[in-house]
Protein backbone atom coordinates (compact mmCIF):
# COMPACT_ATOMS: atom_id res chain seq x y z
CA UNK A 1 0.00 0.00 0.00
CA UNK A 2 1.06 3.38 -1.03
CA UNK A 3 1.16 6.46 1.16
CA UNK A 4 1.58 9.66 -0.17
CA UNK A 5 2.75 12.45 1.88
CA UNK A 6 1.63 16.00 -0.63
CA UNK A 7 3.34 19.93 0.33
CA UNK A 8 1.02 22.03 2.19
CA UNK A 9 0.25 24.31 -0.66
CA UNK A 10 -0.94 27.53 2.18
CA UNK A 11 2.21 29.48 2.41
CA UNK A 12 1.14 30.28 6.37
CA UNK A 13 1.11 26.52 7.10
CA UNK A 14 4.64 25.10 8.23
CA UNK A 15 3.98 21.70 9.00
CA UNK A 16 4.29 18.41 6.95
CA UNK A 17 2.53 15.41 7.61
CA UNK A 18 5.10 13.13 7.71
CA UNK A 19 8.84 13.73 9.12
CA UNK A 20 11.91 11.38 8.41
CA UNK A 21 11.39 9.79 11.60
CA UNK A 22 7.45 9.14 11.02
CA UNK A 23 8.63 8.15 7.37
CA UNK A 24 10.70 4.81 9.19
CA UNK A 25 7.37 4.38 11.42
CA UNK A 26 5.34 3.86 8.16
CA UNK A 27 8.00 1.76 6.48
CA UNK A 28 7.82 -0.61 9.53
CA UNK A 29 4.28 -0.39 9.31
CA UNK A 30 4.26 -2.38 5.66
CA UNK A 31 3.68 1.08 3.40
CA UNK A 32 5.27 2.38 0.62
CA UNK A 33 6.17 6.15 1.32
CA UNK A 34 6.44 8.98 -1.48
CA UNK A 35 7.02 12.45 -0.39
CA UNK A 36 6.00 15.64 -2.31
CA UNK A 37 9.54 17.44 -3.80
CA UNK A 38 9.91 20.43 -0.43
CA UNK A 39 6.96 19.16 1.58
CA UNK A 40 9.15 19.61 4.68
CA UNK A 41 11.14 22.45 3.94
CA UNK A 42 9.18 24.97 6.21
CA UNK A 43 9.38 22.45 9.06
CA UNK A 44 13.14 22.27 8.51
CA UNK A 45 13.55 18.47 6.46
CA UNK A 46 15.04 17.84 3.75
CA UNK A 47 14.26 15.95 0.62
CA UNK A 48 17.55 14.25 1.23
CA UNK A 49 16.31 13.10 4.99
CA UNK A 50 13.33 12.04 3.81
CA UNK A 51 14.80 9.50 0.88
CA UNK A 52 17.30 8.58 3.76
CA UNK A 53 14.63 7.26 5.63
CA UNK A 54 13.51 5.27 2.54
CA UNK A 55 10.68 7.64 0.95
CA UNK A 56 10.83 8.34 -2.30
CA UNK A 57 10.36 12.16 -3.16
CA UNK A 58 8.18 12.84 -6.08
CA UNK A 59 8.43 15.88 -8.13
CA UNK A 60 4.57 17.00 -8.12
CA UNK A 61 1.19 17.56 -6.12
CA UNK A 62 -0.31 15.62 -9.86
CA UNK A 63 2.08 12.38 -8.74
CA UNK A 64 1.37 12.28 -5.58
CA UNK A 65 -2.15 12.10 -5.44
CA UNK A 66 -1.99 9.96 -8.71
CA UNK A 67 0.07 7.41 -6.69
CA UNK A 68 -1.24 7.20 -3.15
CA UNK A 69 -3.51 4.83 -1.26
CA UNK A 70 -3.54 7.01 1.36
CA UNK A 71 -2.94 10.88 1.43
CA UNK A 72 -1.57 12.50 4.49
CA UNK A 73 -2.34 16.15 5.21
CA UNK A 74 -2.34 18.58 7.60
CA UNK A 75 -4.93 21.30 6.75
CA UNK A 76 -7.86 20.24 4.40
CA UNK A 77 -7.52 20.01 0.93
CA UNK A 78 -8.70 22.80 -1.56
CA UNK A 79 -10.65 22.87 -4.25
CA UNK A 80 -7.15 22.02 -6.65
CA UNK A 81 -6.53 19.62 -4.36
CA UNK A 82 -9.54 17.47 -4.34
CA UNK A 83 -9.43 18.21 -8.42
CA UNK A 84 -6.41 15.56 -7.84
CA UNK A 85 -7.75 13.06 -5.61
CA UNK A 86 -8.66 9.81 -6.37
CA UNK A 87 -11.82 7.49 -6.31
CA UNK A 88 -11.35 5.31 -3.59
CA UNK A 89 -8.65 6.96 -1.85
CA UNK A 90 -8.37 7.37 1.89
CA UNK A 91 -7.60 11.06 2.80
CA UNK A 92 -6.34 12.10 6.63
CA UNK A 93 -5.97 15.29 7.33
CA UNK A 94 -7.66 18.29 9.48
CA UNK A 95 -11.11 18.53 7.96
CA UNK A 96 -13.68 20.59 10.81
CA UNK A 97 -16.48 18.97 9.31
CA UNK A 98 -18.62 20.85 11.51
CA UNK A 99 -17.56 23.84 10.28
CA UNK A 100 -17.18 22.81 6.19
CA UNK A 101 -20.43 20.98 5.04
CA UNK A 102 -19.35 22.01 1.35
CA UNK A 103 -15.92 20.44 1.95
CA UNK A 104 -17.56 17.29 2.67
CA UNK A 105 -19.88 17.32 0.43
CA UNK A 106 -16.84 17.51 -2.62
CA UNK A 107 -14.97 15.30 -0.86
CA UNK A 108 -18.20 12.76 -0.58
CA UNK A 109 -19.00 13.45 -4.34
CA UNK A 110 -15.35 12.56 -5.41
CA UNK A 111 -15.56 9.00 -3.94
CA UNK A 112 -12.77 10.02 -1.09
CA UNK A 113 -13.26 8.42 2.48
CA UNK A 114 -11.76 11.39 4.10
CA UNK A 115 -11.17 11.13 7.84
CA UNK A 116 -10.96 14.27 10.28
CA UNK A 117 -8.14 13.74 12.79
CA UNK A 118 -10.22 17.01 14.51
CA UNK A 119 -12.90 14.63 15.18
CA UNK A 120 -11.31 11.90 16.90
CA UNK A 121 -13.47 10.89 19.64
CA UNK A 122 -11.71 11.80 23.22
CA UNK A 123 -11.89 8.18 24.93
CA UNK A 124 -8.75 6.75 26.65
CA UNK A 125 -8.15 4.53 23.98
CA UNK A 126 -7.61 7.45 21.14
CA UNK A 127 -5.70 10.00 23.29
CA UNK A 128 -2.77 8.70 21.04
CA UNK A 129 -4.20 9.46 17.72
CA UNK A 130 -5.86 13.21 19.29
CA UNK A 131 -4.32 15.68 16.86
CA UNK A 132 -6.22 18.64 19.32
CA UNK A 133 -4.41 17.85 22.18
CA UNK A 134 -1.17 16.87 21.06
CA UNK A 135 -1.41 20.51 19.07
CA UNK A 136 -3.21 22.14 22.05
CA UNK A 137 -0.15 21.44 24.31
CA UNK A 138 2.71 22.98 22.09
CA UNK A 139 -0.06 26.16 21.84
CA UNK A 140 -0.45 26.09 25.21
CA UNK A 141 3.62 25.83 26.09
CA UNK A 142 3.99 28.45 23.09
CA UNK A 143 1.22 31.29 24.17
CA UNK A 144 3.48 31.30 27.39
CA UNK A 145 7.04 32.42 25.99
CA UNK A 146 5.41 34.46 22.99
CA UNK A 147 3.48 36.43 25.48
CA UNK A 148 6.69 36.58 27.78
CA UNK A 149 8.49 37.50 24.10
CA UNK A 150 6.18 41.03 24.68
CA UNK A 151 5.97 41.80 28.11
CA UNK A 152 8.56 43.98 28.66
CA UNK A 153 9.64 41.97 32.18
CA UNK A 154 11.05 38.71 33.92
CA UNK A 155 8.33 36.52 34.66
CA UNK A 156 9.21 35.22 38.17
CA UNK A 157 10.31 37.48 40.83
CA UNK A 158 14.07 38.70 41.74
CA UNK A 159 16.22 40.11 44.41
CA UNK A 160 18.70 41.50 43.29
CA UNK A 161 21.32 44.02 44.54
CA UNK A 162 19.90 46.81 42.12
CA UNK A 163 16.25 46.35 43.72
CA UNK A 164 13.05 43.81 44.38
CA UNK A 165 11.26 42.93 40.82
CA UNK A 166 7.75 41.49 41.80
CA UNK A 167 6.67 38.42 39.60
CA UNK A 168 4.24 38.56 36.84
CA UNK A 169 0.59 37.98 36.93
CA UNK A 170 -0.62 35.58 34.98
CA UNK A 171 -4.49 34.67 34.34
CA UNK A 172 -5.16 31.57 32.04
CA UNK A 173 -9.08 31.35 30.89
CA UNK A 174 -10.23 27.84 29.86
CA UNK A 175 -7.64 25.31 31.62
CA UNK A 176 -8.45 22.05 29.03
CA UNK A 177 -5.37 20.89 27.35
CA UNK A 178 -3.68 24.48 25.98
CA UNK A 179 -4.88 26.15 29.18
CA UNK A 180 -3.41 23.27 31.69
CA UNK A 181 0.10 23.69 29.46
CA UNK A 182 0.25 27.21 29.64
CA UNK A 183 -0.38 27.02 33.25
CA UNK A 184 2.12 24.92 33.83
CA UNK A 185 4.81 26.46 31.68
CA UNK A 186 3.98 30.06 33.52
CA UNK A 187 4.75 28.54 37.03
CA UNK A 188 8.02 26.70 35.94
CA UNK A 189 8.62 30.45 35.05
CA UNK A 190 8.13 31.44 38.28
CA UNK A 191 5.20 33.75 36.99
CA UNK A 192 1.66 33.84 39.50
CA UNK A 193 -0.87 32.08 38.07
CA UNK A 194 -4.73 31.96 38.25
CA UNK A 195 -6.98 29.97 35.76
CA UNK A 196 -10.75 30.03 35.42
CA UNK A 197 -13.07 27.40 33.79
CA UNK A 198 -16.58 26.29 32.95
CA UNK A 199 -15.99 22.47 34.20
CA UNK A 200 -15.48 22.21 37.85
CA UNK A 201 -13.54 19.00 37.72
CA UNK A 202 -10.50 21.15 36.85
CA UNK A 203 -10.38 22.78 39.90
CA UNK A 204 -7.99 20.10 41.21
CA UNK A 205 -5.78 19.96 38.22
CA UNK A 206 -5.41 23.41 38.28
CA UNK A 207 -4.45 23.71 42.10
CA UNK A 208 -2.06 20.63 41.84
CA UNK A 209 -0.15 22.73 39.10
CA UNK A 210 0.26 25.66 41.50
CA UNK A 211 -2.34 27.86 40.09
CA UNK A 212 -4.98 29.46 42.27
CA UNK A 213 -8.69 28.56 40.73
CA UNK A 214 -11.12 31.58 40.31
CA UNK A 215 -14.51 30.65 40.80
CA UNK A 216 -17.81 33.07 39.80
CA UNK A 217 -21.04 33.37 43.01
CA UNK A 218 -22.77 31.03 40.41
CA UNK A 219 -23.72 26.84 40.46
CA UNK A 220 -23.57 26.04 36.96
CA UNK A 221 -21.49 23.46 35.38
CA UNK A 222 -20.01 23.50 32.07
CA UNK A 223 -18.61 19.52 32.06
CA UNK A 224 -20.88 17.49 29.34
CA UNK A 225 -20.16 13.76 28.38
CA UNK A 226 -18.07 14.55 25.65
CA UNK A 227 -15.29 15.79 28.02
CA UNK A 228 -15.62 19.66 26.33
CA UNK A 229 -17.59 22.23 27.80
CA UNK A 230 -21.16 23.02 27.16
CA UNK A 231 -22.33 26.27 26.17
CA UNK A 232 -22.72 28.61 29.68
CA UNK A 233 -25.98 30.82 30.35
CA UNK A 234 -26.02 34.30 29.46
CA UNK A 235 -26.07 34.80 33.41
CA UNK A 236 -22.45 32.86 33.49
CA UNK A 237 -21.02 34.16 31.17
CA UNK A 238 -21.58 37.98 32.39
CA UNK A 239 -20.35 37.07 35.81
CA UNK A 240 -17.24 35.34 34.24
CA UNK A 241 -16.38 39.19 32.74
CA UNK A 242 -16.80 41.23 35.68
CA UNK A 243 -14.51 38.82 37.14
CA UNK A 244 -12.46 39.05 34.58
CA UNK A 245 -12.56 42.93 34.76
CA UNK A 246 -12.01 42.65 38.37
CA UNK A 247 -8.88 40.74 37.76
CA UNK A 248 -7.68 43.16 34.85
CA UNK A 249 -6.40 45.72 37.75
CA UNK A 250 -3.76 43.39 38.99
CA UNK A 251 -3.04 40.94 36.23
CA UNK A 252 -0.08 41.72 33.67
CA UNK A 253 -0.62 38.58 31.04
CA UNK A 254 -3.78 36.70 29.77
CA UNK A 255 -4.23 33.77 27.79
CA UNK A 256 -7.28 32.37 26.49
CA UNK A 257 -8.21 29.18 25.25
CA UNK A 258 -12.05 28.90 25.91
CA UNK A 259 -13.51 26.93 22.66
CA UNK A 260 -16.70 25.34 22.61
CA UNK A 261 -16.18 22.60 20.10
CA UNK A 262 -18.06 23.45 16.76
CA UNK A 263 -19.29 26.57 17.51
CA UNK A 264 -17.59 30.27 17.10
CA UNK A 265 -15.50 30.72 20.89
CA UNK A 266 -17.30 32.64 23.53
CA UNK A 267 -16.22 36.24 23.90
CA UNK A 268 -15.55 36.50 27.63
CA UNK A 269 -12.59 39.64 27.72
CA UNK A 270 -14.55 43.12 26.47
CA UNK A 271 -13.05 46.61 25.51
CA UNK A 272 -13.71 47.98 28.84
CA UNK A 273 -11.32 44.85 30.49
CA UNK A 274 -8.32 45.70 27.88
CA UNK A 275 -8.97 48.95 29.11
CA UNK A 276 -8.42 48.35 32.77
CA UNK A 277 -4.89 46.31 32.01
CA UNK A 278 -1.66 48.54 32.78
CA UNK A 279 0.53 49.55 29.41
CA UNK A 280 2.54 46.74 28.63
CA UNK A 281 0.47 44.03 29.73
CA UNK A 282 0.14 41.43 26.88
CA UNK A 283 -3.16 38.76 25.80
CA UNK A 284 -2.77 36.14 23.70
CA UNK A 285 -6.12 34.42 22.27
CA UNK A 286 -5.37 31.02 20.95
CA UNK A 287 -8.83 31.09 20.21
CA UNK A 288 -8.25 33.65 17.54
CA UNK A 289 -8.94 31.22 14.74
CA UNK A 290 -12.34 31.08 16.02
CA UNK A 291 -13.33 34.12 16.61
CA UNK A 292 -11.44 34.79 19.29
CA UNK A 293 -12.47 35.38 22.92
CA UNK A 294 -10.89 38.81 23.49
CA UNK A 295 -13.48 40.94 21.60
CA UNK A 296 -10.35 43.13 20.37
CA UNK A 297 -8.52 40.23 18.81
CA UNK A 298 -7.52 40.21 15.17
CA UNK A 299 -7.00 36.94 14.07
CA UNK A 300 -3.61 36.57 12.37
CA UNK A 301 -2.04 39.59 13.52
CA UNK A 302 -0.15 41.06 16.57
CA UNK A 303 -0.82 44.56 17.54
CA UNK A 304 -1.15 47.13 20.22
CA UNK A 305 -4.36 49.13 21.10
CA UNK A 306 -4.80 52.52 22.26
CA UNK A 307 -3.98 51.97 26.05
CA UNK A 308 -0.60 50.15 25.06
CA UNK A 309 -2.06 46.54 25.67
CA UNK A 310 -0.37 44.08 23.24
CA UNK A 311 -2.85 41.72 21.59
CA UNK A 312 -1.73 38.28 20.05
CA UNK A 313 -3.65 36.50 17.35
CA UNK A 314 -1.20 34.65 15.81
CA UNK A 315 1.62 32.15 17.45
CA UNK A 316 4.03 30.75 15.50
CA UNK A 317 3.85 27.16 15.18
CA UNK A 318 6.98 24.91 15.95
CA UNK A 319 6.79 23.29 12.69
CA UNK A 320 9.29 20.78 12.78
CA UNK A 321 8.18 19.37 16.60
CA UNK A 322 4.62 19.76 15.68
CA UNK A 323 4.68 17.96 12.34
CA UNK A 324 6.79 15.19 14.23
CA UNK A 325 3.64 14.77 16.96
CA UNK A 326 1.07 15.16 14.61
CA UNK A 327 3.04 12.50 12.13
CA UNK A 328 2.57 10.28 15.16
CA UNK A 329 -0.74 10.80 16.13
CA UNK A 330 -1.21 9.43 12.02
CA UNK A 331 0.88 6.28 12.68
CA UNK A 332 -1.35 5.47 15.45
CA UNK A 333 -4.49 5.92 13.59
CA UNK A 334 -2.91 3.58 10.80
CA UNK A 335 -1.81 1.19 12.88
CA UNK A 336 -5.22 0.90 14.69
CA UNK A 337 -6.30 0.49 10.72
CA UNK A 338 -4.68 -2.73 10.49
CA UNK A 339 -1.30 -0.96 9.36
CA UNK A 340 -0.45 -2.19 5.33
CA UNK A 341 -0.93 -5.49 5.66
CA UNK A 342 -4.52 -5.51 7.36
CA UNK A 343 -5.56 -2.28 6.11
CA UNK A 344 -9.69 -1.93 6.49
CA UNK A 345 -11.85 0.98 7.20
CA UNK A 346 -13.59 -0.36 9.86
CA UNK A 347 -16.93 1.03 10.58
CA UNK A 348 -17.84 -0.94 13.52
CA UNK A 349 -14.98 0.71 15.45
CA UNK A 350 -15.67 3.38 17.56
CA UNK A 351 -12.78 5.63 16.30
CA UNK A 352 -12.37 5.05 12.77
CA UNK A 353 -16.44 5.24 12.18
CA UNK A 354 -16.76 8.94 14.18
CA UNK A 355 -13.33 10.55 12.17
CA UNK A 356 -14.92 8.92 9.20
CA UNK A 357 -16.74 11.66 7.70
CA UNK A 358 -17.09 10.57 4.43
CA UNK A 359 -17.32 6.99 3.47
CA UNK A 360 -18.20 4.82 -0.19
CA UNK A 361 -19.61 8.39 -1.68
CA UNK A 362 -21.62 9.24 1.47
CA UNK A 363 -21.16 11.57 4.33
CA UNK A 364 -21.13 10.42 7.87
CA UNK A 365 -20.88 13.58 9.97
CA UNK A 366 -22.30 14.18 12.70
CA UNK A 367 -21.63 10.83 14.80
CA UNK A 368 -23.11 9.70 17.82
CA UNK A 369 -21.55 11.12 20.65
CA UNK A 370 -19.33 8.83 22.66
CA UNK A 371 -18.68 9.87 26.33
CA UNK A 372 -15.11 10.69 26.98
CA UNK A 373 -13.08 8.08 29.47
CA UNK A 374 -16.15 8.53 31.95
CA UNK A 375 -15.15 10.54 34.94
CA UNK A 376 -17.11 9.08 38.14
CA UNK A 377 -19.86 10.53 39.59
CA UNK A 378 -19.31 12.22 43.35
CA UNK A 379 -22.13 10.08 44.39
CA UNK A 380 -20.52 6.26 42.72
CA UNK A 381 -17.12 8.05 44.47
CA UNK A 382 -18.97 8.33 47.89
CA UNK A 383 -20.52 5.30 47.55
CA UNK A 384 -17.12 2.92 46.48
CA UNK A 385 -15.66 4.84 49.65
CA UNK A 386 -18.62 4.05 52.04
CA UNK A 387 -17.67 0.79 50.50
CA UNK A 388 -14.28 0.36 51.25
CA UNK A 389 -12.66 -1.47 54.40
CA UNK A 390 -12.05 1.50 56.94
CA UNK A 391 -8.14 1.26 58.48
CA UNK A 392 -9.21 -0.36 61.43
CA UNK A 393 -10.76 -3.52 59.76
CA UNK A 394 -7.94 -3.41 57.67
CA UNK A 395 -5.50 -4.11 60.12
CA UNK A 396 -7.83 -6.64 62.21
CA UNK A 397 -7.80 -8.81 58.71
CA UNK A 398 -3.95 -8.49 58.55
CA UNK A 399 -3.16 -9.52 61.97
CA UNK A 400 -6.01 -12.52 61.57
CA UNK A 401 -4.07 -13.58 58.29
CA UNK A 402 -0.28 -13.36 60.18
CA UNK A 403 -1.75 -15.66 63.20
CA UNK A 404 -2.94 -17.90 60.34
CA UNK A 405 0.31 -18.23 58.70
CA UNK A 406 2.29 -18.40 61.90
CA UNK A 407 0.12 -21.16 63.23
CA UNK A 408 0.51 -22.87 60.09
CA UNK A 409 3.93 -22.48 59.98
CA UNK A 410 4.24 -23.59 63.53
CA UNK A 411 1.80 -26.97 62.73
CA UNK A 412 4.17 -28.05 59.99
CA UNK A 413 7.73 -27.95 61.46
CA UNK A 414 5.86 -29.99 64.72
CA UNK A 415 5.01 -32.41 62.33
CA UNK A 416 8.20 -32.25 60.47
CA UNK A 417 10.37 -32.00 63.85
CA UNK A 418 8.72 -35.72 64.57
CA UNK A 419 10.23 -37.08 61.48
CA UNK A 420 13.64 -35.24 60.59
CA UNK A 421 17.13 -35.10 62.29
CA UNK A 422 17.65 -32.71 65.42
CA UNK A 423 20.35 -31.22 63.10
CA UNK A 424 18.27 -30.49 60.36
CA UNK A 425 15.30 -29.18 61.66
CA UNK A 426 17.17 -26.77 63.63
CA UNK A 427 18.80 -25.18 60.44
CA UNK A 428 15.01 -25.69 59.09
CA UNK A 429 14.02 -23.88 61.40
CA UNK A 430 16.15 -20.74 61.51
CA UNK A 431 15.63 -20.79 57.14
CA UNK A 432 11.60 -20.66 56.98
CA UNK A 433 11.31 -17.79 60.04
CA UNK A 434 13.68 -15.83 58.47
CA UNK A 435 12.03 -16.25 54.72
CA UNK A 436 8.76 -15.58 56.76
CA UNK A 437 10.07 -12.42 58.81
CA UNK A 438 11.87 -11.04 55.12
CA UNK A 439 8.00 -11.33 53.38
CA UNK A 440 6.47 -9.21 56.84
CA UNK A 441 9.33 -6.63 56.13
CA UNK A 442 9.06 -6.07 52.37
CA UNK A 443 5.52 -6.56 52.04
CA UNK A 444 5.13 -3.21 54.59
CA UNK A 445 7.56 -1.39 52.89
CA UNK A 446 5.72 1.78 50.72
CA UNK A 447 6.22 1.69 47.12
CA UNK A 448 8.50 4.78 47.41
CA UNK A 449 11.03 3.35 49.27
CA UNK A 450 11.58 0.53 47.50
CA UNK A 451 15.13 2.08 45.74
CA UNK A 452 17.03 2.00 49.35
CA UNK A 453 15.33 -1.88 50.32
CA UNK A 454 16.69 -2.82 46.80
CA UNK A 455 20.20 -1.37 48.24
CA UNK A 456 19.63 -3.80 51.49
CA UNK A 457 18.60 -6.86 49.35
CA UNK A 458 21.24 -6.58 47.20
CA UNK A 459 24.41 -6.42 50.45
CA UNK A 460 21.71 -9.59 51.55
CA UNK A 461 22.48 -11.42 48.56
CA UNK A 462 26.60 -10.26 48.61
CA UNK A 463 25.97 -12.63 51.60
CA UNK A 464 24.32 -15.46 50.22
CA UNK A 465 26.67 -15.68 47.30
CA UNK A 466 29.52 -15.14 49.66
CA UNK A 467 28.25 -17.88 51.56
CA UNK A 468 27.57 -20.20 48.62
CA UNK A 469 31.15 -19.85 47.47
CA UNK A 470 32.43 -20.56 51.38
CA UNK A 471 30.46 -23.84 50.85
CA UNK A 472 31.91 -24.98 47.49
CA UNK A 473 35.52 -24.97 49.19
CA UNK A 474 34.55 -27.33 51.19
CA UNK A 475 35.61 -30.35 49.10
CA UNK A 476 33.80 -32.87 50.70
CA UNK A 477 30.14 -32.03 50.95
CA UNK A 478 27.24 -33.70 49.91
CA UNK A 479 25.77 -33.36 46.19
CA UNK A 480 22.39 -31.87 47.81
CA UNK A 481 24.13 -29.15 49.39
CA UNK A 482 26.29 -28.23 46.54
CA UNK A 483 23.06 -28.08 44.45
CA UNK A 484 21.57 -25.91 46.67
CA UNK A 485 24.52 -23.76 47.20
CA UNK A 486 24.61 -23.34 43.54
CA UNK A 487 20.84 -22.62 43.56
CA UNK A 488 21.28 -19.88 46.04
CA UNK A 489 24.46 -17.71 44.27
CA UNK A 490 22.29 -18.57 40.79
CA UNK A 491 19.13 -16.71 42.82
CA UNK A 492 20.89 -13.92 44.69
CA UNK A 493 22.91 -13.07 41.28
CA UNK A 494 19.90 -12.45 39.48
CA UNK A 495 18.78 -10.17 42.25
CA UNK A 496 21.89 -8.01 42.34
CA UNK A 497 22.24 -7.70 38.23
CA UNK A 498 18.24 -7.21 38.77
CA UNK A 499 18.48 -4.72 40.88
CA UNK A 500 21.67 -2.68 39.62
CA UNK A 501 19.31 -2.23 36.17
CA UNK A 502 16.49 -1.60 38.10
CA UNK A 503 18.29 1.08 39.68
CA UNK A 504 20.53 2.19 36.77
CA UNK A 505 17.03 3.17 35.05
CA UNK A 506 15.39 4.92 37.72
CA UNK A 507 18.33 7.40 38.52
CA UNK A 508 18.37 7.93 34.63
CA UNK A 509 14.81 9.12 34.89
CA UNK A 510 16.58 12.03 36.66
CA UNK A 511 19.44 13.19 34.63
CA UNK A 512 18.41 16.30 32.35
P1 LIG B 1 -11.33 22.94 24.24
O1 LIG B 1 -10.14 23.37 23.45
O2 LIG B 1 -12.60 22.69 23.51
O3 LIG B 1 -11.65 24.05 25.36
C1 LIG B 1 -10.65 24.60 26.17
C2 LIG B 1 -11.19 24.88 27.54
O4 LIG B 1 -12.07 26.01 27.52
C3 LIG B 1 -12.00 23.74 28.15
O5 LIG B 1 -11.39 23.35 29.36
C4 LIG B 1 -13.38 24.35 28.37
O6 LIG B 1 -14.00 23.86 29.54
C5 LIG B 1 -13.04 25.82 28.50
N1 LIG B 1 -14.18 26.73 28.30
C6 LIG B 1 -15.20 26.65 27.43
N2 LIG B 1 -16.05 27.69 27.60
C7 LIG B 1 -15.53 28.47 28.58
C8 LIG B 1 -15.94 29.68 29.20
N3 LIG B 1 -17.06 30.31 28.86
N4 LIG B 1 -15.15 30.18 30.19
C9 LIG B 1 -14.01 29.57 30.56
N5 LIG B 1 -13.58 28.41 30.02
C10 LIG B 1 -14.34 27.87 29.04
O7 LIG B 1 -11.03 21.65 25.10
P2 LIG B 1 -9.74 20.74 25.15
O8 LIG B 1 -8.64 21.44 25.82
O9 LIG B 1 -9.42 20.22 23.80
O10 LIG B 1 -10.23 19.51 26.05
C11 LIG B 1 -11.24 19.59 26.99
C12 LIG B 1 -11.25 18.31 27.82
O11 LIG B 1 -11.43 17.16 27.02
C13 LIG B 1 -9.95 18.03 28.56
O12 LIG B 1 -9.75 18.76 29.69
C14 LIG B 1 -10.15 16.55 28.88
O13 LIG B 1 -10.97 16.38 30.02
C15 LIG B 1 -10.86 16.05 27.68
N6 LIG B 1 -9.92 15.33 26.81
C16 LIG B 1 -10.00 13.98 26.73
C17 LIG B 1 -9.13 13.28 25.91
C18 LIG B 1 -9.24 11.81 25.80
O14 LIG B 1 -9.70 11.17 26.72
N7 LIG B 1 -8.84 11.27 24.64
C19 LIG B 1 -8.10 13.96 25.12
C20 LIG B 1 -8.07 15.39 25.30
C21 LIG B 1 -8.97 16.03 26.11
Amino acid sequence: MKVCIPAEINTDELRVAATPKTVLRLIKQGFEVFVEKDAGLKANFSNKEFTDSGATVLGTAKEIYATGDIILKVLAPGNQEIELMQKGQVLLSYLWPAQNPDLLERLSKKGVNAVAMDAIPRISRAQKMDVLSSMANIAGYRSVIESANYFGRFLNGQITAAGKVAPAKVLVIGAGVAGLAAIGTARSLGAIVRAFDTRMEVAEQIESMGAQFLTVDIEEDGSTDSGYSKVMSPAFIAAEMALFKKQAEEIDIIITTAQIPGRKAPVLVLKECVDTLKPGSVIVDLAASTGGNCELTKDGEIYTTDNGVIIVGKLSQLPSQASQLYGNNLCHLLDDMGKAENFKIDMEDDVVSRAMVTHNGAINWPPEPLPVSPQKKKEDITEEIDDAPTPEELSKKKAKSTLINLTFIGGFLLLLGMVAPAEFMQHFTVFVLSVFIGWQVIWNVSHSLHTPLMAVTNAISGIIVIGGLELFKNADIPLPLIILAAIAIFVASINIVGGFFVTHRMLKMFKK
